[in-house]
């Protein structure tokens, strides 16, 4: 009866009909121009013969909806262009919203951007109780907003607080909590979706209100709340960096959530949004992002059991992550003391990351097995050294590691400063040692490098990045020179920045030129930050013979190592440094720190460290949090010529 290329309507004898999305010719179902348009036509069948009750569904094993089809936003060519299609989706949603009969949507898996705009304007919803089931706006991250529907229908189901929220942070929302703020109506396990949506879409209950209080917030005390979301929002990005956070405020609080509503001389306008820098250097880093999560697809590698040597700050952490990834570790050091405070760190992390599901805590925390002795090592798929940055040290501790670890499992140094080829030089085979470059804090970094030499087994390195993917952290293949590529664009940065200092500048003029570039954090909150004696030893390794800035170097001979000891550049006190007001700026300032670093990244491209102008910009971005609002270094320094 139908002749559908996306979309399949099936009715079954309670008169119910279930539309399943199953794109054509892709993994995840997204919501393009071809597959809306279908899905107007769908409506049309069904208004012919209405059915008692319609449940969406998806087709595909990944998940929900992805979102919109964000390749059609690159190919925008005017504003006139953006309306048009940010009118499609709303008007087709508007058209599903008032549909005569009850719809539900049967969410299981990622129901992201335009797939919860589709969900909202459906009566129900219903999401599936599976860890990969996640709902979420994240269009705030691309630099647009959720044009569909999403600032209009969000609000009015959970409440303008949560809503706002979600659609400034673009942050997931897990089935259970779902169903607790109200965003589903029913949280169920797979076994029993397809009943569970038979009942509900039949119930005849009408959709949940909001209450009284809420319902206020939407109505009346609007402006209150608009003003306490700005307020907030400019806390993390301004308005000149990041226009669309504050684009969704005002479309929420003016403009009836309707996008379409605002004049296109208003800096809410889609005009604004669609031609502003920001949101294409936006969606460029969404598909960097894609790109360092392809590599390692080529390998089937499946690691089980990581060993690692080195229970301190960086090793204790990485232990952390791989356990919560579901491997099992074993974790050496000298003593089980040492490894103590990494198991009670790792408890700490569980606990926030489960919110207090002690039993999930402690199911994790089980994979961590204290190893003093190293029995681990022999049965381990993946072996870690994150010991002292001391040569000797790491070479004699390999020359053991090589004799006792399975032939085909991968061995790998976390060094930041050492060179891959001395410390494998006392190997038989040197070609199986792989850097695995992690950044402190481990569980917020999301890039790690991975290094390789000359003389480096490809395979080696393939199943190190494989692995890195296992973590679900984004692996970027740098060469072994100095600093590889995250610490050499940064090491130049700070000195500069230390520099400044040495001239009288005061920390906080200097950090605040570097914010107001659109750096997440200022240079010298950074050093205090990593440690001042990290940052000197970073340094050495990198600038060599350089005279040392002086203040750093006095700072580190009273024994000021920065945050870690409360006294650096700044004091600190309860993680957070006192600041005083950043003085007016000298011109030019924020150019005169952020060249060293462009300039390195350049020079990283140029001897080959890192693959490509591309690459080099998401390593920058994903490894130090540069500006990625200008798309990254590379791509600023282009746009700028
Ligand atoms: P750390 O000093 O916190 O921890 C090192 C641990 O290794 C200590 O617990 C020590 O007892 C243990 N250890 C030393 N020799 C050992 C041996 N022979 N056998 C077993 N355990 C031994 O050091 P951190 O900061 O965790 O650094 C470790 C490695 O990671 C270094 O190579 C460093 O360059 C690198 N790294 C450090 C980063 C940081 O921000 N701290 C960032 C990225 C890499």
């Amino acid at each position: 009866m139908q002749g559908f290329k996306h979309w399949q309507i099936k009715r079954d004898s309670d008169g119910l009909a279930w539309v399943t999305l199953d794109v054509a010719g892709a993994s995840a179902n997204t919501l393009g121009r071809e597959v809306l348009e279908e899905f107007s036509t769908v409506l049309d069948t069904l208004d012919r013969e209405p059915p008692k009750g319609a449940v969406i569904r998806s087709g595909k094993s990944a998940g929900f909806i992805a979102g919109a089809n964000i390749e059609e936003f690159t190919k925008l060519a005017n504003p006139a262009e953006a309306r048009a299609m940010v009118r499609r989706g709303w008007d087709l949603f508007s058209r599903l919203a008032a549909v005569k009969y009850p719809t539900l949507a049967l969410i299981r898996g990622h129901c992201m951007g335009g797939g919860l705009e589709l969900s909202l304007a459906c009566r129900y919803r219903i999401a599936i109780d599976e860890p990969g089931t996640k709902l979420a706006l994240p269009e705030v991250m691309l630099g647009i907003v959720p044009g569909w529907g999403g600032m209009l229908r969000l609000p009015q189901v959970v409440g303008p607080a949560a809503a706002l929220d979600m659609m400034l942070t673009g942050k997931n929302i897990d089935a259970k909590r779902a169903k607790k703020m109200g965003l589903a109506d029913e949280c169920v396990s797979a076994r029993v979706m397809d009943n569970a949506a038979r009942m509900v879409v039949l119930s005849g209950r009408s959709p949940r209100g909001l209450p009284f209080v809420q319902s206020l917030m939407n109505g009346p005390l609007k402006s209150v709340v608009a003003n306490g979301a700005r307020k907030q929002v400019a806390q993390r990005a301004r308005r000149e960096h990041y226009p669309a956070p504050y684009a969704i405020i005002e479309i929420w609080e003016k403009y009836g959530g309707n996008a379409l509503n605002v004049p296109s001389d208003s800096p809410a306008s889609l005009d604004a949004i669609f031609g502003s820098a920001t949101t294409k250097n936006l969606v460029r880093v969404f598909f960097l992002q894609d790109r360092l999560k392809a590599f390692g697809k080529d390998s089937d590698f499946a690691p089980k059991h990581v060993h690692i040597i080195g229970a301190g700050v960086m090793g204790g952490d990485i232990a952390a992550v791989c356990a919560l990834r579901g491997m099992t570790v074993s974790l050496q050091d000298q003593s089980v003391e040492k490894i103590a405070p990494a198991v009670k760190r790792a408890a700490e992390l569980y606990a926030k990351r489960f919110r207090g599901d002690r039993k999930q805590v402690r199911f994790t925390l089980d994979r961590i097995v204290a190893d003093p002795q190293g029995a681990g090592l022999a049965q381990a798929d993946v072996i870690i050294e994150a010991i002292f940055e001391n040569l000797a040290a790491k070479q004699a501790l390999f020359k053991d590691v090589e004799v006792r670890a399975k032939a085909d499992a991968v061995i790998a140094t976390n060094t930041s400063s050492l060179k891959l080829e001395d410390i494998g030089a006392v190997l038989q085979n040197p070609g199986r040692l792989v850097g695995i470059h992690f950044f402190n804090p481990v569980p917020k970094m999301p890039l790690v490098e991975v290094v390789t030499a000359n003389n480096t087994d490809q395979n080696a390195a393939r199943k190190a990045t494989a692995f890195v993917r296992k973590l679900d952290k984004l692996p970027l293949p740098v060469k072994s020179a100095p600093g590889f590529l995250v610490n050499a664009v940064l090491g130049p940065y700070l000195l500069e920045a230390m520099r400044c200092i040495d001239e009288g500048l005061p920390p906080e003029t200097i950090d605040e030129a570097a914010l107001a570039f659109g750096m997440p954090m200022g240079p010298i909150e950074l050093a205090d930050t990593v440690g001042l004696d990290i940052a000197m030893a970073a340094g050495k390794s990198l600038a060599g013979d350089v005279e040392p800035p002086r203040k750093l170097t006095a700072l580190i001979q009273a024994g000021h190592f920065g945050k870690k000891s409360t006294q650096g550049f700044y004091s600190w006190e309860n993680g957070r440094p006192h600041k005083g007001p950043a003085a007016q700026a000298p011109a030019g300032l924020a150019d005169r720190l952020i060249k060293p670093l462009l300039d390195a990244t350049q020079r990283c491209v140029t001897e080959g460290v890192v693959g490509d102008a591309d690459l080099a910009d998401a390593g920058v971005i994903f490894g130090t949090g540069f500006a990625p609002f200008t798309g990254g270094p590379m791509n600023y320094l282009q746009r700028r010529a």
